[in-house]
């Protein structure tokens, strides 16, 4: 089994397991796909960095001139980082603290995506003291159903997320009359996983009535940023191509002035990366036996968090007659599978490729159970470049003391 130009046996030998393995060329076929699905029309493409944060993946990115989507401080660290503009990041997020606010101000970033009353006055003041301008939109919250999974739907009015279509009005004007805020755009994102572009549009025609009102007020918007969500194929999912999700939507906002903006994450980098592991033991069960493997639900916690599920395919293919499996991981936790009921042919020792895990993968790991976080590579052709190195044991407590003895 091959990624790119290399065997993922030949990487598990050299680089250990478990390892994330992303292909350049995926990163960049999906970004591009973006870019010509929007055709001539100005629209600007920011990658939704939570996704996947490797500097290694964000460096891909910068290169061919994205922008992105930064939902914290962190996360606007390692896009400066990687070589990302800040004058092409827009900040979201329901919670941002003064010292995100001030760091984004003082990178100069391009907008924030304002998401409460509070954080419109917040924001206005921190401004003053920088004696800056805040480039704002607020993201609205639509009120349409995704229809994807709870945990990952967020433009319902029962969500956290942005400010109800019928106070925005009201918002702008506020925002318009506040001294250190310029107001730039309008923002929404309704949810992840969307396997079909209806209710994206339906969003897309909310806002649209919104930014007609404010034009009618003389306040007119730069930009519109539709948020991120179109779907991958994990199993059997049928979501549209990029160019089907977006000709509904360029359609909509067709002759219109307004730049539009996209924060895709997931169909940017959930199909260029998979994670390679190993099998440590074969166990029977009572009528179900259990591949037990060396990654885990701290580097995985998709299956365990959202019933995720994730493709198994064997790195070795053996004859012989395939066995029912769950992948489970060595966690202390009956949630820590990876993957159920799977009929494979394998057998003690071999690799397993776990698919379609470069999108809220490593970025969801943790130390759990005091297990050190995974190595990342990216491959590119036949040349592969470590671009995270595996964790040591030593710096899972590097920041934490014992108590002084007595
Ligand atoms: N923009 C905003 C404001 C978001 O909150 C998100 C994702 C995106 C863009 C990117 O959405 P995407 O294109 O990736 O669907 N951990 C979950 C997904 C959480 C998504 C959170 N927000 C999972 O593993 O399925």
């Amino acid at each position: 089994m091959m990624l790119e130009g290399l065997a993922l046996a030949d990487i598990a030998a050299r680089f250990g397991t478990p390892v994330y393995v992303y292909s350049r060329a995926a990163l960049i076929a999906a970004f591009e796909a973006y870019r010509r699905a929007s055709g001539g029309r100005q629209a600007s493409v920011c990658y939704a960095v939570k996704a996947n944060s490797n500097l290694g993946v964000l460096s891909a990115f910068a290169a061919l001139g994205a922008g992105f989507d930064i939902v914290s401080g962190g996360e606007l660290a390692r896009v400066l980082a990687a070589g990302g503009r800040a004058d092409r990041v827009v900040f979201s997020g329901t919670g941002k603290s003064r010292d995100e606010m001030r760091q984004a101000l003082l990178a100069g970033i391009r907008c924030f995506n304002v998401e409460s009353a509070g954080e419109l006055e917040r924001l206005d003041e921190l401004a003053a003291v920088l004696g800056v301008i805040a480039p704002i939109a607020l993201r609205v919250n639509p009120d349409v159903d995704p229809q994807t999974h709870p945990y990952i739907s967020t433009g319902l009015k029962h969500n956290k997320f942005g400010v109800a279509s019928d106070d925005a009005l009201a918002l702008y004007r506020r925002a318009a009359a506040l001294p250190h805020l310029r107001i730039r755009g309008i923002a929404c994102h309704i949810g992840s996983q969307l396997l079909n572009a209806a209710p994206a549009v339906e969003a897309a025609g909310k806002l649209l009535v919104l930014v007609d009102l404010l034009a009618a007020e003389g306040i007119h918007l730069e930009h519109i940023d539709l948020g991120g969500g179109l779907g991958i194929r994990y199993r059997d999912e049928t979501p549209p191509a990029v160019a089907a999700y977006l000709a509904p939507l360029l359609a909509l906002f067709e002759g219109r002035p307004e730049e539009l903006c996209f924060e895709p994450g997931r169909s940017l980098v959930g199909n260029a990366g998979l994670l390679l592991t190993r099998i440590e033991y074969l166990k029977p069960g009572e009528g179900k036996h259990f591949a037990i493997v060396d990654a885990a639900m701290n580097d995985l916690i998709r299956p365990a968090l959202y019933d995720g599920w994730h493709g198994v395919v064997p790195v070795l293919a053996r004859t012989g007659p395939p066995r029912r499996y769950d992948v489970v991981g060595p966690i202390c936790e009956s949630g820590d599978f990876l993957a159920r009921d799977r009929d494979m042919a394998v057998e003690e020792g071999d690799l397993l490729a776990l698919l379609s895990a470069g999108a809220y993968g490593m970025s969801m790991s943790s130390n759990y159970n005091s297990r050190p976080r995974a190595a990342e590579l990216i491959v590119d052709g036949d040349e592969v470049h470590l671009v995270r190195e595996r964790e040591t044991l030593e710096s899972l407590y590097a920041l934490e003391r014992p108590l002084p003895l007595g």
